[in-house]
């Protein structure tokens, strides 16, 4: 990614209304699922960047966050002491089998840097332990091309069908797929076909989300995620758990 986008993630993340949204939505999908944390809990916050999505993870208990941005990896631990940052790539961790009560990984499937999403699902799943889970989230919509794509080195989106895949084709038990901001999708559309070819970040727009709406109907998706899955949204998520354990 180009590092103003790193500097802008770092200067949203505690205010801006969508890393705020989202740290709630995971802490929902994810966290109530988790057990409670120990002294020798481990979580892997992969391809975490500055820890925007992932710091409350961290907040419960020691989090790898493994990226290959130095920058990030700098910025990260200021985001939550918890934090222990590597440098890694995510498609051949150094950490041994079974390391990890749990892994993160929001935003990194879509990166040029993995032409094969099922690899890299496989080696974050190699080193998550047995009735760990495996939180993924991505960029949703296949066809859709933003400006935003451009900045963030987006190689693909997905569909919800395509996260469950990759949660299923790395043999883990699926325990939820779903959509979310599926209130996004048509101004997204809208914006893509108005900035076709330009390269800009979406980070420093709409801070507040238009005067707290957007936070507002992020909050009426989350209510209604505590009871059914969406089939598509601006992003999308799967959740698997490891066999065994
Ligand atoms: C859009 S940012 C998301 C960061 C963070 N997960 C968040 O939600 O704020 C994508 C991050 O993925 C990292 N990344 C993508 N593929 C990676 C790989 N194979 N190994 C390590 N880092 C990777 C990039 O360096 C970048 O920091």
């Amino acid at each position: 990614m180009e590092l103003d986008e790193y500097r802008r993630m770092a200067a949203a993340a505690d205010h801006h209304w969508w890393y705020r949204s989202t740290r709630e939505l995971l802490g929902e999908l994810l966290g109530t699922r988790l057990p409670a944390a120990t002294a020798t809990t481990l979580y892997l916050d992969a391809a975490g960047g500055t820890g925007a999505t992932g710091r409350w993870l961290a907040d419960r208990a020691t989090t790898v966050l493994a990226d290959w941005e130095p920058y990030a990896l700098a910025t990260a631990p200021t985001a939550s002491a918890g934090y222990r940052p590597v440098r890694a790539d995510l498609n051949a961790l150094a950490h041994p089998d079974a390391t990890f009560d749990a892994v993160l990984c929001v935003t990194a499937l879509y990166h040029q840097m993995n032409a094969d999403p099922q690899a890299t699902v496989r080696e974050l799943v190699r080193v998550c332990r047995p009735g760990g889970l495996v939180c993924l989230m991505e960029p949703g919509v296949r066809r859709l091309r933003r400006p935003h794509d451009v900045v963030t080195h987006a190689a693909r989106r997905f569909s919800r069908s395509d996260l469950a895949e990759l949660v299923r084709g790395a043999d883990l038990e699926l325990v939820r797929a779903t959509g979310a901001y599926t209130f996004l999708i048509p101004p997204a559309a809208a914006l893509a076909v108005l900035h076709r070819g330009e390269a800009t970040s979406d980070v420093d727009r709409h801070e507040g989300g238009l005067g707290g709406l957007l936070g507002v109907l992020a909050r009426a998706e989350r209510a209604a995620l505590r009871h059914v899955d969406l089939p598509f949204g601006l992003s999308v998520l799967a959740v698997g758990r490891k066999p065994g354990g």
